[in-house]
C-alpha cells in the first residue's frame, strides 16, 4: 500500500485554509506554538492532546476519524477488472491518469494525462486499449500535462473536459452520458477544489453493475483536494455527488490509492 495523499497535518491545513482560520488561533486552542502546529501542517506527526476534539470541532473535521489518520489508516486495496490506476510521477509529485477499457470490445477511454505519454503507452499496448476519448477531471497543471504528447500519438482522440480551451467540440456539462463498450459514463459537476472539476461515473450495463467514480481532485481516500477560496461549495459537491453513491462504489482519485465510498463515509475526517 503506497500510503495516503494527504497526512492529518494537509487535513488540519486544508480546513484551516477553507474556513478562513488563522494558524495562531488553531495552536492557541492546542496549546502549542505556532511553530510547532506549522511542524505538525508540515509533517503530520503528533500525539493526541486533550483539546483535539475541541480544534476539531472548530475545523469541523472529525476527531476520531483524524486519529485514525494519525494512526495509520489507509484504504483496502479493491480494483475493478475494467480500471486501470496509472500513476506517473515527475520526480516530485504523483498523479493519477486512468485507464477504462471494456473487456468485450477493448474499447477505451483515458481519465485526465498523467505526467508524460510515454508513462501511459506501455499500459495501453499491454491492455491493447483502442482508446478513442481523453477526459479530464480538471484542468490542473498536473491533470492534462501529457495533452499536447498525447495528441500528438492519437491525433483522433477526441478530449472532453469543461474547459473550452481544451475541449476538442462542446464543453462538457453535467448530464451528458457516453458508452464504452459495455460501460456507461455519466458526466457530473464537482467543482470547488477546481472551477471546471467533473466527476466520471461509471456503470456495468448488465451484470454485476459495478461502478466507479473518478473524481479528480474532489477527494482523496481519507481527504480532499484543497479549496481556499469554495471550501463550502466543495464538500457540498462531494457529499451530493460522490458520497450519494452505493457504498461499494470504487472511488478512483486523482493522487494517492483507489477506495470505496463506504469506506470513506466512515473513515474521511472531512465527512
Ligand atoms: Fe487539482
Amino acid at each position: 500500500m503506497a500510503g495516503l495523499e494527504d497526512h492529518a497535518g494537509d487535513m488540519v491545513r486544508k480546513s484551516r485554509v477553507g474556513l478562513g482560520i488563522a494558524a495562531e488561533e488553531v495552536a492557541t486552542l492546542l496549546g502549542w506554538s505556532f511553530s510547532a502546529l506549522k511542524t505538525f501542517e508540515d509533517e503530520g506527526v503528533a500525539s493526541a492532546t486533550e483539546a483535539w476534539q475541541s480544534v476539531c470541532q472548530q475545523l469541523d473535521l472529525d476527531a476520531d476519524k483524524l486519529l485514525a489518520i494519525l494512526q495509520g489508516w489507509e484504504p483496502s486495496s479493491v480494483e475493478l477488472p475494467w480500471l486501470t490506476k496509472i500513476e506517473t510521477d515527475d520526480g516530485g509529485m504523483a498523479v493519477n491518469a486512468y485507464l477504462i477499457k471494456d473487456p468485450q470490445s477493448r474499447e477505451a477511454v483515458l481519465v485526465d494525462t498523467g505526467w508524460s505519454y510515454p508513462a501511459l503507452k506501455s499500459y495501453l499496448e499491454a491492455n491493447q486499449a483502442d482508446v478513442r476519448q481523453l477526459f479530464i477531471t480538471h484542468a490542473h497543471g498536473d491533470h492534462i500535462a501529457a495533452l499536447t504528447e498525447i495528441r500528438e500519438a492519437i491525433p483522433e482522440i477526441e478530449v472532453l473536459a469543461a474547459s473550452q480551451a481544451l475541449a476538442t467540440n462542446e464543453p462538457l456539462k453535467a448530464g451528458r452520458t457516453f458508452s464504452c463498450g459495455g460501460l456507461t459514463i455519466a458526466v457530473h459537476e464537482t467543482p470547488g477544489h477546481a472551477e471546471d472539476g467533473l466527476t466520471f461515473i461509471v456503470t456495468e450495463n448488465n451484470g454485476p453493475r459495478f461502478q466507479a467514480a473518478l473524481v479528480g481532485d474532489a477527494l482523496f481516500a481519507g481527504s480532499m483536494g484543497g479549496a481556499p477560496r469554495h471550501f463550502h461549495l466543495a464538500k457540498e459537491k462531494v457529499r451530493q455527488v460522490i458520497l450519494s453513491l452505493a457504498d461499494e462504489t470504487v472511488i478512483a482519485p486523482g493522487h494517492g490509492p483507489l477506495t470505496q465510498v463506504g469506506w470513506e463515509k466512515q473513515h474521511n475526517p472531512f465527512f
